[in-house]
C-alpha cells in the first residue's frame, strides 16, 4: 500500500507501534523533518486507509480501524512496512494488527458466565497481494513478545475463516467456545 508521502521516513522502523496519541516516531539522523503537526497528519491517513482496506477485505460494512477511533480508545496498533529492496520510492504498507484489552463475560463449556479481561485481537490485516508470504505471522509474532501474552491467553473478535486457518497453523489454535454476542473493536 503506497502513499504520496514518504513512508520509509516517516515509519524508520520495519514494524511501528501506535497508540490513541498516533504519535510520529523519532525520524533517522539526517532526514529533514517536516512540522509534526504533518506527521501526525501523514500517519492518520495510513491508518485510516489501513482501517478501510482490512474492512474491504472482510466484507465490512464500515471500518473498525480509523484514527479517530485510535484516538478515543486504548488501542494499539502494530504496522508493518516494506523494507524489501526497490529503487528510490516512498516505500510501502504492508499490513496491521490492532489489539486492545476488553472486559468480556465469555461462557465456558458448562455455559457459566465468567468476567475476564483479555487481550483481543481486534483487527488484522496483510496487504492481498502480500497474503501467505509470513507478514501475518510476523506482525502476531512481535505483538505476542511485546504485550507479552501467549496465544491462547488471547481472545479474538469474530475471526475469519483466513484467521482461523492462521491460527491453526502456527499456533495450534483450534476449540473456541462460540459466545453469546460479540463486542466492538
Ligand atoms: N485462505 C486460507 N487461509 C489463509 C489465507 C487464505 N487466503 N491467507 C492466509 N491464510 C492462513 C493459512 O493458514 C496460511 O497458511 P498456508 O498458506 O500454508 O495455508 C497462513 O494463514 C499464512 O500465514 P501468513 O503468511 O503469516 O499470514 P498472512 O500474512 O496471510 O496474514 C491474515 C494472515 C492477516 C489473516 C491475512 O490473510 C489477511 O489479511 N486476510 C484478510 C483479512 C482478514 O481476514 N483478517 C482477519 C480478520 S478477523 C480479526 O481481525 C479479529
Amino acid at each position: 500500500m503506497e502513499f504520496s508521502f514518504d513512508v520509509d521516513a516517516l515509519l524508520p522502523e520495519r514494524i511501528t507501534v501506535l497508540d490513541q496519541h498516533l504519535r510520529p516516531p523519532a525520524r533517522r539522523p539526517g532526514t529533514t523533518t517536516p512540522a509534526r503537526v504533518d506527521l501526525q497528519q501523514q500517519i492518520m491517513t495510513i491508518v485510516d486507509e489501513l482501517g478501510k482496506a482490512s474492512a474491504k477485505a472482510q466484507h465490512l460494512p464500515a471500518p473498525i480501524t480509523s484514527a479517530s477511533r485510535m484516538q478515543s480508545n486504548r488501542h494499539v496498533m502494530y504496522v508493518l512496512k516494506d523494507t524489501s529492496a526497490r529503487p528510490a520510492g516512498k516505500g510501502a504498507v504492508i499490513g496491521f494488527l490492532k489489539v486492545g484489552y476488553k472486559k468480556l463475560f465469555v461462557l465456558d463449556d458448562r455455559e457459566a458466565h465468567n468476567e475476564v479481561e483479555p487481550l483481543c485481537i481486534l483487527d488484522f490485516y496483510i496487504h492481498e497481494s502480500l497474503q501467505r508470504h509470513g507478514h501475518g505471522r510476523e506482525l502476531f509474532h512481535y505483538m505476542l513478545q511485546k504485550e507479552r501474552v501467549e496465544p491462547h491467553q488471547l481472545a479474538i473478535d469474530r475471526p475469519s475463516q483466513k484467521l482461523l486457518k492462521f491460527l491453526n497453523k502456527h499456533y495450534n489454535l483450534e476449540t473456541t467456545v462460540p459466545q453469546v454476542r460479540g463486542f466492538k473493536g
